[in-house]
């Protein structure tokens, strides 16, 4: 009897014993690393229960130290913040959000109860929710860069969480040069000394976890400086002379060669260029009211005729001649 008893108490420690070996093996399987969440997304936090032969009969989903739902038996109970936005499935106790807020980001644990076995499990899921990346923008500190003289910072805009940037000129990634340096944080890229060949065009890529996005080509009209005398600038200059001078000569020989042809071709053509010097010509008469008087006096007295036609008044003469050409045209 008392043997019987005994032997009862070590099957029953021994089962005990067996059970608990077989329970300390079940496990919640929960996202281990953390969660990237867009607002006005959808995520889902995945879990289960190892062995799957357990199903979360019952459990609580909590925010902080609020509660987000929970359920017994298939029948779950949201809390009011939550209603409609989140589903829980109770086999599993997997959360699913169907719309995001950006205060959802932090820490969310969970508590389910298994069945059949009645096994208490906890884990935990840390969610991160970040604004999507917009469309960059860049802006430089110089509206009208000067070739050589000029530092030059450009700087990169975007709206989001966590925004990282990197910048390209062309299709080649930008990076510390001696003459390029980009601030701690990639936002700012200044170029010492910028020089024509930085035309661009200048890409900002803007990025996160969630999104990202690439910005408008920026050009850097970069004018060369007229003052700076270096080498390249008096090569500048001299081809510019060089070409002023060609530009030149063509339009010379190209008149020239028009007027040759227009003068061969028609002899009338040609008359209107005498027509000034018809307007002398006519002008004396105005002068000298009596030619003859004046051949006269030539003859009888030069030196008087001199005297009283100094070439003051033939200037003026002239001049008038002139204003009445002028007023004729
Ligand atoms: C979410 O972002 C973190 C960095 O904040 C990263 O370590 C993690 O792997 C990301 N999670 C997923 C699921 O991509
Ligand atoms: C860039 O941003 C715009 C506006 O925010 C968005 O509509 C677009 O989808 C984004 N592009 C990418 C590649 O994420
Ligand atoms: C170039 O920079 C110097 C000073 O660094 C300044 O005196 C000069 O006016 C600048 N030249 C031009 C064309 O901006
Ligand atoms: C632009 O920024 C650079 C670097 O910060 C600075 O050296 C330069 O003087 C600035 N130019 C103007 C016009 O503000
Ligand atoms: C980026 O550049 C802007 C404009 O030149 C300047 O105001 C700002 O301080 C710079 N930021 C960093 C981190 O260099
Ligand atoms: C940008 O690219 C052009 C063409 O490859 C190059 O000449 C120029 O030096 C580059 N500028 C910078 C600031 O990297």
């Amino acid at each position: 009897m008392e043997m019987e008893v005994r032997a009862g108490v070590v099957l029953a420690a021994l089962s005990l014993s067996l059970f608990s070996y077989c329970c300390s093996a079940a496990s919640l399987i929960t996202p281990q690393n953390i969660l990237n969440g867009t607002v006005g997304g959808e995520i889902t936090f995945d879990i289960s229960v190892d062995p799957v032969d357990l199903t979360a009969s019952a459990g609580t989903w909590k925010f902080g130290s609020n509660v987000v739902v929970t359920w017994t038996n298939s029948n779950p109970v949201y809390t009011n913040d939550y209603k409609g936005r989140v589903e829980v499935t109770f086999a599993t106790g997997t959360l699913k959000f169907n719309k995001l807020f950006a205060t959802d980001s932090g820490e969310y644990t969970v508590t389910i109860t298994t069945a059949p076995s009645t096994l208490n499990l906890n884990g935990r899921v840390e969610l991160k929710v970040y604004d999507p990346v917009s469309v960059p923008t860049i802006q430089s500190n110089v509206t009208n860069p000067v070739e050589f003289n000029d530092t030059v910072t450009l700087t990169c805009t975007a709206s989001g969480s966590d925004v990282s940037y990197r910048w390209f000129n062309g299709s080649s990634e930008l990076s510390d040069t001696q003459r390029v340096h980009l601030s701690a944080d990639n936002r700012n890229l200044t170029i010492s000394g910028v020089l024509r060949s930085d035309d661009g065009p200048f890409y900002c890529y803007v990025y996160n976890h969630v999104s990202k996005n690439f910005s408008k080509p920026f050009n850097l009209d970069v004018k060369c400086d007229g003052n700076s005398l270096t080498t390249a600038g008096i090569v500048a200059i001299a081809v510019c002379s060089v070409l002023l001078v060609l530009a030149v000569t063509a339009l010379v020989v190209f008149l020239l060669i028009r007027h040759r042809r227009s003068s061969t071709g028609s002899s009338k053509s040609s008359s209107p260029t005498t027509k000034p010097e018809d307007g002398l010509v006519y002008s004396t008469p105005t002068f000298l009211k009596e030619p003859g008087d004046r051949k006269s006096k030539q003859n009888a007295d030069p030196n008087a005729q001199y005297a009283n036609i100094s070439k003051q008044p033939q200037v003026q003469s002239n001049t008038a001649t002139e204003y009445a050409e002028l007023r004729r045209k």
